[in-house]
């Protein structure tokens, strides 16, 4: 089959499509035959060599698609169910991939493949930042940075359906009408915003920021929280945050740093299915809608690279193979 593998860290440039080989299922795995694959941001971390990965390797680990055949001890599926999956190693980039059962999951009808190969990652992470780092209740004021963003824009709707107010942050006028559109009730730029967050929320500040931003923001964010407050500093689109003193959390209000993941918050079959069954009912009841805004041809991947890391997209983006 063919998939898109890279023999070096570096620029999109560094992707190719090649020849691999790929066997069957062995005991608790499946095959899928891939209808569409999510562009996530940590695959572009991946590929620059910021996120470990053993060469030559493959990219990607969220994708749609069907199952072609069950190794054994696989009960679950069958061939022809129409599923989606998160899972490692990085090979999600292809035609096709072999799969764990524990992290594969039945799609319902009503979620087309494009739309779940682009919500699972990025909702899932919406999911555990609103409902578990931080718990978002009815009145409270949020920070939600690149807030028309893939995770940005599921995180403000999400929100705003949970009684939020949502200052949402953006990096220009085209991206602060999309997250207004998408629930923001204030929408601020990262180079001041830590002032007007103090504004809008009468000198309160906020009980939690979701910075994915990192290096531009994170200190901001610090500066948005109000005692007691919750810094989930969980991306780093712009670089590494700053080392942070931990004397200084006191002497700002007894604030809390943390870098949730994905992993964490899922590790069981149990607490995946919590989660997923959460944003499926979010998505399906139409509380919270996933922007497919982008389709590239998944052999197209160089420049879908490029525009997500020139921050030309918004929403999710998703490679056709
Ligand atoms: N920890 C976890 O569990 C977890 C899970 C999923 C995703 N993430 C992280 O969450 C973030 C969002 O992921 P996503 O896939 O939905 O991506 P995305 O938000 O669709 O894309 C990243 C956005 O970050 C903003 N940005 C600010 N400075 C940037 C810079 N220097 N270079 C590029 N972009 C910059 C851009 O929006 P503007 O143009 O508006 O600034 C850009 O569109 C990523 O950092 C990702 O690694 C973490």
């Amino acid at each position: 089959m063919k998939a898109i593998r890279f023999h070096q860290a570096g620029g999109p440039e560094v992707l190719r499509i090649e020849d691999v080989p790929l066997g069957d299922p062995g005991p608790g795995e499946v095959r899928i035959r891939h209808t569409a694959v999510a562009l996530n941001f940590r695959d572009i971390l991946v590929r620059r060599g910021q996120h470990a990965a053993k060469l030559p390797s493959g990219l990607g680990t969220e994708s749609a698609g069907v199952i072609e055949a069950a190794g054994p001890g696989v009960t679950e599926f069958k061939p022809g169910d129409r599923v989606v999956t998160v899972c490692r190693p990085d090979c999600a980039y292809a035609e096709a991939r072999i799969a764990p059962a524990a992290r594969v999951l039945k799609l319902p009808d009503g979620i087309d493949d494009r739309t779940a190969a682009s919500m699972m990652v990025r909702g899932m992470t919406a999911r555990y930042l609103i409902r578990e780092t931080y718990k978002v209740k009815p009145g409270d004021a949020i920070v939600i940075h690149a807030a028309a963003g893939g995770v940005g824009m599921i995180v403000s709707q999400w929100a705003k359906h949970l009684g939020a107010t949502v200052i949402g942050t953006v990096g220009s006028d085209d991206k602060e009408a999309v997250a207004r559109a998408n629930g923001c009730d204030h929408v601020l730029r990262y180079d001041d915003f830590a002032p007007k967050v103090r504004e809008i929320t009468g000198g309160k500040g906020v009980p939690v920021v979701y910075d994915s931003v990192g290096r531009v923001t994170f200190e901001g964010s610090l500066k948005s929280l109000a005692p007691r407050g919750i810094l989930a500093s969980f991306g780093e689109s712009s670089g590494d945050p700053p080392p942070v003193s931990v004397r200084e959390l006191g002497h700002m209000g007894s604030l809390f740093v943390t870098h949730p993941s994905l992993g964490d918050y899922t590790p069981t079959r149990a607490e995946l299915l919590e989660t997923v069954n959460d944003l499926f009912g979010v998505v399906a009841s139409g509380k919270v809608k996933i922007a497919v805004n982008h389709s590239y041809s998944l052999w197209d991947v160089v420049q879908a690279h490029r525009d997500v890391e020139g921050r030309k997209t918004t929403g999710s983006v998703v490679l056709i193979p």
